[in-house]
Order: structure tokens, then C-alpha cells, then sequence
């Protein structure tokens, strides 16, 4: 494979660091060289990607999302959802066991990873189970799990409902250094609930979902982390109330990580006013009070790290009343526009998004799949390019995703991915990237 240098542009590495104006040099799969505006690239023969205007970052990484495969290859597969996750600017996904068979077993996690392999275009790390057939009733066998290389144990779209069985599952994990990712949610709260308990969902005659139903989740999965001394990690927080107990167990110095996704972190229950399915999401969209303290929460680092939640569904699944449609959202391609818009609406530095995105998520992950987030020298070359600039109008009919459901259909965004380069390999570029290839 020819050498690549990625020329002029701004390189933004958190992990080091570094945002500067500069060049860097991909050869054999890593990254080679990085200079300074100026510098002459070490390699007079390669392929070129003209990125002035552009930013350079370490690829991104999504701790959660779901790529259904095995059984609901109707919505997505490891094919379709890893080329959506490239053309989002992700090089690395972690996907949530709720598949069927659930990945609760070394045989159906290896299914995943070698299916990657062989159809995918970036790295995926499976999530692997808390519970057998995320039942809830028994502890999966998490030894087995993490020797097969799981990055984490979770029966996302469920919570881990009884106490006594979480805090067993806190106990096991914590021998293997890896996290319980808890889906909090007190489902005798939620149960017939469609979105945020309000107004709005008085109006339309739907069934609320109120704040207490995660954040009692939150406050007992905390508690049960002081006990165990193990490591939580709370799934996609959504409200005031939850960002708070967060910030307060980290201030007690007990192991909690989090994450937001943005739609949580972009849009509010009106989204729903029209009836509009695509907009059904678990935890639903809630207050702009909500929104304002998950951005806080995120600035002053009570919240860790930016995760998708990519939740594909099929047209049909969604085309019904809302009561009947399924809850999630399509999130992989919106999301650096949509976080962008919090970045031009001056909300976030860009520093901290590309972090949140990168280097924060890496360091849950561990070094074990490798030095990820960085554009270090000697590093996996994974690396995303972006337009802050560039607008751009969300049309579904592109989507690389089988999931078309985003409530952000139609939508105008400043902020685009132009390139994403897995491993060395350009997994994914727009039309418009300026790229030389030398024969
Ligand atoms: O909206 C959601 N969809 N939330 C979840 O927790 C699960 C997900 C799914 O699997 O569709």
C-alpha cells in the first residue's frame, strides 16, 4: 500500500495535546509522521489528501450502538451499520448484545468479530451480556465473555432490574477491569410510557416517562458501585436529575463513568409533537432543562464520553401508531452534525467534542484492542477528516444504514465528514475531498 499524507490541515489530538496546524503520514496501516506547518513529509512518493479548511482527528469511537446482527438483519447488519459508522467518521464501534441469539456466550461474540472481519469496514468490539438471554434472572458467564475480548457487560434496551443480581454482576466484572454499561431505567415506572412525562405528552394523549424512572436506576446502581468498589458505567443519561448524581458519586470518588448521545444532547420532546415516530427514542427526548445540564455535564467532564446509541429500525417498524413503533434512532451518520451545531452555537469547544468522541472513549476501552484515539506516531492509522463548515441537508435515501428512522430528516447541518481512514485504508470519502493518487 502506497504512503498517505493527509496535507494542511488543522490536527486536533486531545490525547496529545496537540491542535495545530500541520501534516501527517500514514504507512503500513500506521501513523508515521506528524509535522508542523512547514515540514517537509519524510515520503516523496505517496497518495495525497489536500485538507487545508479540513480538520484531522483520531478516527471516532462509539462505545454503543447496535448493528443487530445476528437476527434482525432486516434493520441493520455488521455490513451495512459499519459502513454507516465509517461515513459517520467512526473507525471503532462497540455494539450492545441485545441481537438474537443475545451475545452471551464466547460462541456468539466470535460470530460478531469474525463477521467483522470479513464485512466490515472498521473495528468492532463487542458488548457482551450481564444476564443469560439478557433474562435478567441469571449472570451470564462473564469469565468466558472476557476472554473472548469483550469491552464491557450490558443487557441494553433492559436494565439490570434486580439489585441483588447487579450487584454481583459489579462484583464478577470488576475481577476482568471492564464495566457494567447499565440501561438504568425502573421499568414499573416506565411501563405503556412513550416519551418524556410532561406537557407535551398530556397534549398528545401519550403515557409519560418521568426523570424518576432513570434516576432511581442511577442512584441505586451508584450505591451498589460504592458497595462493590466495581465500575459503572451509566448508558446514554438523559436527564438533570441523573447528571447530578453522577457528579456527586465522582466527587465521592466512586467509579462512574457516563455517557450522552446527542440527540439527548441536540433536541427536546417537541420532536414528538407531530406524532412523529422517528422521534420515539428510550430514554425519550426530554426538557431544554434536560438538554442545558447534559451540556454542562459534559463541559465540566460528570459526563465522559459522546456514544451514538445508533438504534436502526425498518421503515414498516416504524410506520404505525406511535404506541405500536419501536423505540430508537438512527445516529451514526448525524452525529458530528448535530454536535457540530452545539459547537457553532457555541455550547462546546470543538477540543471537547473531538475528545468526547476520541481520546475519552479509548481510555474506557483499555489498550488492549491497541493504541486507540490518537494520532500518536506508531498508531493504528484510524483517522477522521471534517468540514466544520460545510453545510449540508440530511436526506435518508443516502444513508449507508438500513435505518432511515432520524428525526433529523431534512434536516440542515454545518459539519461534515469528508474522509475516514481505517488501518491505513480510506474507508470512506465525500466526492468533494481533494484526493491525489500517484498510479
Ligand atoms: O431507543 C432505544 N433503542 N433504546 C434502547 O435502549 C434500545 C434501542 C434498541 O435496541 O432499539
Amino acid at each position: 500500500m502506497k504512503p498517505l499524507l493527509i496535507k494542511g490541515s488543522r490536527i486536533v489530538d486531545p490525547a496529545q495535546g496537540i491542535d495545530d496546524t500541520g501534516s501527517l503520514l500514514v504507512s503500513d496501516g500506521v501513523i508515521s509522521w506528524l509535522g508542523k506547518k512547514g515540514d517537509t513529509s519524510p515520503s516523496a512518493d505517496s497518495d495525497i489528501i489536500d485538507a487545508a479548511g479540513l480538520v484531522v482527528c483520531p478516527g471516532f469511537i462509539d462505545l454503543h450502538c447496535h448493528l443487530r446482527q445476528p437476527g434482525f438483519e432486516e434493520k441493520e447488519t455488521i455490513a451495512t451499520g459499519t459502513r454507516a459508522a465509517a461515513k459517520g467518521g467512526f473507525t471503532t464501534v462497540c455494539c450492545m448484545p441485545n441481537t438474537i441469539p443475545p451475545l452471551d456466550s464466547q460462541a456468539t461474540v466470535d460470530y460478531v468479530k469474525s463477521t467483522a472481519v470479513e464485512e466490515g469496514v472498521i473495528r468492532v468490539l463487542p458488548i457482551g451480556c450481564v444476564s443469560k438471554g439478557r433474562e435478567g434472572e441469571e449472570l451470564a458467564e462473564m469469565a468466558e465473555l472476557a476472554s473472548a475480548g469483550v469491552i464491557g457487560y450490558s443487557d441494553d434496551g433492559n436494565c439490570v432490574v434486580r439489585s441483588r443480581l447487579m450487584r454481583r454482576a459489579l462484583e464478577y466484572s470488576w475481577g476482568f477491569g471492564r464495566p457494567i454499561i447499565d440501561h438504568c431505567e425502573d421499568t414499573t415506572l416506565t411501563e405503556g410510557g412513550q416519551i418524556n412525562e410532561g406537557i407535551i405528552a398530556t397534549r398528545l394523549g401519550l403515557q409519560g416517562i418521568p426523570n424518576a424512572a432513570e434516576e432511581s436506576m442511577v442512584a441505586r446502581d451508584i450505591a451498589l458501585a460504592e458497595l462493590t468498589g466495581a465500575w459503572l458505567h451509566v448508558a446514554h443519561v438523559s436527564t438533570a436529575g441523573s447528571v447530578e448524581l453522577v457528579r456527586r458519586a465522582k466527587a465521592k470518588g466512586i467509579k462512574v463513568t457516563a455517557e450522552v448521545t446527542p440527540h439527548h444532547l441536540t433536541l427536546t420532546e417537541e420532536k414528538v409533537l407531530g406524532y412523529d415516530t422517528n422521534a420515539k427514542v428510550n430514554p425519550p427526548l426530554r426538557s431544554q432543562a434536560d438538554v442545558q445540564a447534559l451540556i454542562q455535564g459534559l463541559n465540566d467532564n460528570t459526563i465522559d464520553i459522546i456514544a451514538t446509541d445508533h438504534a436502526p429500525h425498518t421503515e414498516e417498524d416504524k410506520l404505525c401508531e406511535f404506541g405500536f413503533a419501536p423505540f430508537g434512532i438512527s445516529g451514526l451518520e448525524t452525529a458530528l452534525g448535530s454536535l457540530m451545531t452545539l459547537m457553532h452555537q457555541g455550547y462546546l469547544s470543538l477540543n471537547t467534542l473531538v475528545a468526547k468522541l476520541t481520546s475519552e472513549p479509548a481510555r474506557i476501552i483499555g489498550d488492549e484492542h491497541g493504541q486507540l484515539g490518537t494520532l500518536a506516531v506508531g498508531a493504528p492509522a484510524d483517522i477522521t477528516i471534517f468540514d466544520p463548515e460545510q453545510e449540508w441537508v440530511v436526506d435518508t435515501r443516502h444513508f449507508a444504514s438500513k435505518g432511515k428512522n432520524t428525526p433529523l430528516a431534512d434536516s440542515r447541518l454545518k459539519g461534515k465528514v469528508m474522509a475516514t481512514v481505517y488501518g491505513g485504508n480510506l474507508v470512506y470519502h465525500d466526492n468533494a475531498l481533494k484526493l491525489k493518487t500517484k498510479g
